[in-house]
């Protein structure tokens, strides 16, 4: 057999441990041949293809980003984009593509599993806001990266009496922000699944430092909107992929506490740095058998799917599925957040 693999989207610690048991499984267990396709969807439609064996993908374990190239393109919104996909395919004699990706990917290989083309797909964001899986690799290592950063500012905010703000990733989710906000013991979460009151943060600060309290820590993620009527913030409108352009919540929210508050506030954005380098054990495993079981789903012809994790077991969900809405953090963790924050 021939399997077909890119890496699509932002790329993600644990996309290179993907690719390396993609390759091991297909080799090892079935003799078959893996052809690579560099540079996401784009590359394909290019045909950059460029064939995977054990040797290119042995060291690739512990290496974070992605050593396909990625990019961030949708083959529906291309020019012929499904004729040029069939016709790459055939030209190499593919017999199942699995596209490694996040919900733009991962949409877009749903479309071609509806036109009739073999694939099966792999989920993949530092986000974790794939729905109908528990986890997606990368997502602890951002948490473990973010967890580590906010520990560090602590230290500084006490000494200078300061409220820090510390901006996380998180477009739609805040997965990020809550889980390395928990971890670091911060004393506020702003998530995208509820908008904040600039009016009650102030209300926390002040409660903060008038019983004595030297400092205060707030994680906030990207996709973090006040709600409406409390704060002015200003908008970067929608990229080309229908995505809101972001210009620095935290920032925005920072000159506006200070403003209000009377404080000294600072606000560091943690950017990229999230995404970069060696995943953790736990993305390493995760991408591991995420890879696997996709390779053996794509040689039992099991196609239209995607794997997923749940519970510790690795399951196939229809891709359809995983794909009609975006997952995120529910009310009842939200909830939860009153016991660890203030
Ligand atoms: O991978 C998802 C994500 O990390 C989002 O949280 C973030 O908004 C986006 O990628 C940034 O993407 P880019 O690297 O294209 O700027």
């Amino acid at each position: 057999m021939r399997i077909g693999v890119l890496t699509g989207g932002g790329d993600c610690p644990g996309l290179n441990a993907v690719l390396r048991a993609v390759v091991r499984t297909s080799v090892i267990e079935y003799g078959s041949e893996v052809i690579g396709f560099r540079n996401g969807w784009r590359g394909l439609l290019d045909d950059e293809a460029t064939p995977l064996d054990i040797g290119k993908v042995d060291k690739l374990l512990t290496r974070g980003g992605t050593t396909l190239g990625t990019m961030r393109a949708a083959p529906q919104a291309l020019h012929d984009g499904l004729g040029r996909t069939r016709q790459v395919l055939d030209d190499h004699g593919i017999d199942v593509l699995i596209p490694i990706g996040g919900e733009g990917t991962l949409t877009a290989a749903a479309w071609l599993s509806d036109e009739g083309v073999p694939v099966v797909g792999v989920p993949k964001t530092i986000d974790n806001d794939i729905d109908c899986t528990d986890l997606t690799f990368g997502f602890d290592t951002a948490v473990s990266i973010a967890t580590d950063m906010i520990d560090r500012l602590h230290t500084t905010a006490e000494s200078h009496q300061r409220v820090l703000l510390v901006e996380v990733m998180g477009r739609h989710a805040g997965w990020i922000a809550m889980h390395a906000g928990m971890a670091a013991g911060a004393h506020l979460i702003l998530m995208p699944e509820q908008p904040f009151d600039v009016e009650e943060i102030c209300q926390l600060i002040s409660a903060r430092f008038d019983r004595g309290d030297t400092h205060v820590i707030a994680v906030i993620s990207e996709g973090a909107t006040p709600k409406p009527g409390t704060m002015e913030l200003r908008d970067g409108g929608i990229d080309e992929f229908g995505h809101r352009r972001f210009t620095g919540v935290a920032q925005q929210l920072g000159w506006e506490l200070e403003a209000r508050s009377g404080k000294e506030v600072r606000t560091t954005v943690l950017g990229h740095v999230q995404r970069g380098g060696t995943p953790t054990s736990f993305d390493r495993v995760l991408a591991t058998r995420f890879g696997m079981h996709a390779a053996h789903a794509a040689h039992r012809g099991d196609f239209g799917n995607m794997v997923a994790l749940h519970g510790t077991e690795i399951a196939l969900v229809p891709l359809k599925e995983a794909v009609a809405r975006l997952k995120t953090v529910p009310p009842d963790r939200i909830a939860e957040l009153s016991a660890f924050t203030g």
